[in-house]
């Protein structure tokens, strides 16, 4: 049988190039001097592409959109490395009849650990206090006391795979649970609020777990953060174009709120100077499902989407 030729627009995991290998022929775009003259000599004969979200293809931004997409006469599937998918006009490929998978539930119980331990970071100040306690702060005094996960109302916003996980998680720490999703989640019952807004003002620590893309874009913005509160925490795992970075870092400088956490930012791997100033913002650099064994189980999902499509087999994961 002869080969697929696939177009793999961003450096991906050596798993996955050595898992593809058999089957397919891989145009490495990014290595390529003049992409624009290897795409009009290979687009005819391109039947599949696999593409990543930045953080999982060396912070490289490569987006899989209608223009990008329509080059390739006779594409297929675009394979997806990450579970979220906002670097890919996916309604456009559903248009052409064009399949799109992703890499969900391998990484939902890591992601969920990256999320409450940012959280609990966020809210006991573990960072600082090592900062503090390293840079021989304690032989003066006691690191000061903190905020406390007691008693407190953690607001789920998007629960979906992870924001369950999530939520099993808090249960287990006693906190009580709310949230807001586009649609009521079956076979739970926690308080559901009918927007982000609402939430907001019904919980002590915001937790953003919905998708990236146009829908959410600035989703937390003044409003929802003044709704927070003075004593509120916002976490953020899901992407950082949710939140209006400029108004949260106001808000955290006027201490409108109390804290942030976040693993994600809006112009990654760039992070705003003002919020690195911040000590009430405790910021990790988009670690929410980089664990080895993790990351290895996501990429050997991305070959097995690909090659059961080339067998003419069901996609495990299509979105
Ligand atoms: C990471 O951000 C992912 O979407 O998997």
């Amino acid at each position: 049988m002869s080969k697929i030729d696939l177009v793999m627009t961003v450096p991906l995991p050596p798993l996955i190039i050595d898992g593809l290998e058999r089957d397919f022929t891989i145009q490495k775009l990014w290595l390529a001097d003049d992409w624009e003259a290897l795409l009009d000599k290979i687009a005819p004969g391109v039947r599949a592409i696999a593409a990543a979200v930045p953080i999982l293809a060396q912070d490289r931004v490569w987006p899989i959109d209608a223009a990008f997409m329509s080059r390739f006469p006779n594409l297929e599937i675009v394979a997806n490395l990450g579970v979220g998918y906002d670097n890919i006009d996916a309604n456009w490929a559903k248009d052409h009849n064009i399949a799109v998978t992703n890499t969900p539930d391998v990484l939902t119980e890591e992601t969920a650990d990256t999320a409450f331990g940012l959280m609990l970071n966020t809210v006991r100040e573990f960072s600082a206090a090592e900062r503090y306690l390293r840079a021989g702060k304690w032989l003066q005094q006691p690191y000061r006391l903190t905020a406390s996960l007691k008693d407190r109302t953690l607001g789920i916003l998007g629960l979906g795979r992870i924001g369950k996980a999530i939520a099993c998680r808090a249960e287990g720490f006693g906190l009580k649970i709310v949230y807001h999703s586009r649609n009521k989640a079956q076979g739970v019952d926690y308080p559901y609020y009918p927007d982000v807004l609402s939430l907001a003002r019904a919980c002590d620590i915001l937790m953003v777990v919905v998708p990236g893309g146009p829908e959410t874009r600035n989703m937390i913005d003044v409003d929802v953060l003044k709704a927070l509160g003075p004593d509120g925490i916002l976490i953020n795992i899901a992407r950082g174009t949710i939140v209006d970075e400029p108004a949260l870092i106001e808000a955290l400088a006027n201490r409108t709120i109390h804290a942030a956490g976040l693993d994600v930012f809006a112009n990654e791997p760039h992070v705003p100077e003002a919020l690195l100033a911040l000590d009430n913002a405790v910021l990790l650099p988009h670690v929410g499902s980089a664990s080895v064994v993790t990351r290895d189980a996501m990429s050997q999902l991305v070959v097995d989407n690909l090659v059961n499509w080339s067998k003419g087999a069901p996609l495990l994961t299509p979105v």
